[in-house]
């Protein structure tokens, strides 16, 4: 084209968007300080939620990070996890969501309680955004690294059942890694992710099975673990031994065999992703740096806006 025709292009399409004329922008762009001027105080007032939910019970800081990721992974970050719909047809009612602890919910909730009760803030933050600082805050106060949360998501609008996939804890590693590929994600950064379960616990169903059938699992562990689940049904183990620390522990467990989740341990026994299990063992600092730059990308998957339907939802559970 000739430079005329490219400056006429140039100028015209500035006289549009100075207009107005442009539709907003498609793809969010997340800002840490996007709340800076509507809500100055949101990181203060999540934090001390979050840390009433702790003090409350130990169960609060896991089960909202699980949750943050539930949402991520299905649909986007888009707080649909939280919808409830009145015919039963939402994501929390699948039977991969049926673990998820009410306590997760219920810091997500208290949080954006708390947030709306600043008139400054009030209605003004979406419920993604909330349940990305939470997943922050539980992860920090819990012992593990600090970053800064991008923010500026809007919520969705649509939570259905059938929508739901997730990762099962008997997958192996190919299923692990292709899953986690859709999303976006290499391998080395799913062995990251997967360090969220240093913190929390898993109930026996998703790790009995392997018990005596799992050549990888350290026989002292099976042995434990069978006591503890054939005696109670409604049992659960920790899924690390310090699972209210986050640490690197989980790491140095799959070493030794001691990884509860099939889908944990299968990340050292198979010999493709053993060398990121050994460095983060190895280097809790590496692995911190590597957690933290994988849910900042975990916060960006399918992030919408207004012009993609999202809205700043006034209660986490229905859309308005
Ligand atoms: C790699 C694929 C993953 C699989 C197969 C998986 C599976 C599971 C399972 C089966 C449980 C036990 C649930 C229960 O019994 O209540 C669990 C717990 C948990 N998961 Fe994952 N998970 C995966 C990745 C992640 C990621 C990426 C995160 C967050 C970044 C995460 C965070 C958690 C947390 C914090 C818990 C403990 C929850 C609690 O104590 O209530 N998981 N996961």
């Amino acid at each position: 084209m000739a430079s005329g025709g490219l400056s006429f292009v140039v100028v015209a399409t500035l006289v549009i968007v100075s207009a107005g004329l442009m539709p907003p922008p498609a793809v969010a762009e997340l800002a840490t300080d996007y709340y800076a001027s509507t809500c100055p105080n949101l990181e203060v007032i999540v934090r001390s939620s979050v840390k009433q939910s702790m003090a409350q019970s130990p169960i609060s800081a896991p089960a909202a990070l699980r949750l943050f990721f539930h949402d991520c992974a299905v649909r986007g970050c888009d707080a649909s996890i939280m919808i409830v719909n009145s015919d039963g047809d939402d994501e929390w009612r699948n039977s991969d969501n049926q673990s998820l602890k009410p306590e997760g919910f219920q810091t997500i909730l208290d949080a954006k309680a708390a947030v709306d009760s600043d008139p400054q803030c009030r209605y003004k933050v979406s419920c993604a955004d909330i349940m990305a600082v939470a997943a922050r805050e539980s992860v920090y106060q819990s012992g593990g690294p600090y970053y800064e949360v991008e923010l500026g998501r809007y919520d969705g609008r649509v939570s259905t059942r059938d929508g739901v996939v997730l990762p099962h804890a008997n997958f192996d590693l190919d299923q692990l890694t292709a899953f986690f590929s859709s999303l976006g994600f290499t391998q080395a950064e799913m062995v990251a992710l997967s360090g969220a379960h240093t913190i929390g616990a898993a109930d026996c169903p998703f790790f009995q099975y392997r018990i005596g059938s799992d050549a990888t699992m350290d026989p002292g562990l099976a042995s434990q673990l069978n006591g503890t689940c054939s005696s109670d049904p409604n049992a659960f183990a920790f899924l690390d031994p310090s699972p209210v620390a986050f640490d690197n522990a989980l790491y140095r467990n799959l070493q030794g065999g001691k990884g509860l989740l099939g889908s944990d341990q299968v990340l050292y026994s198979d010999p493709r992703s053993r060398g990121t299990v050994d460095y983060y063992a190895s280097n809790q600092g590496a692995f911190f740096a590597d957690f933290v730059a994988a849910m900042a990308k975990l916060g960006r998957v399918g992030v919408k806006t207004p012009a993609t339907g999202g809205e700043i939802r006034r209660d986490c559970r229905f859309p308005n």
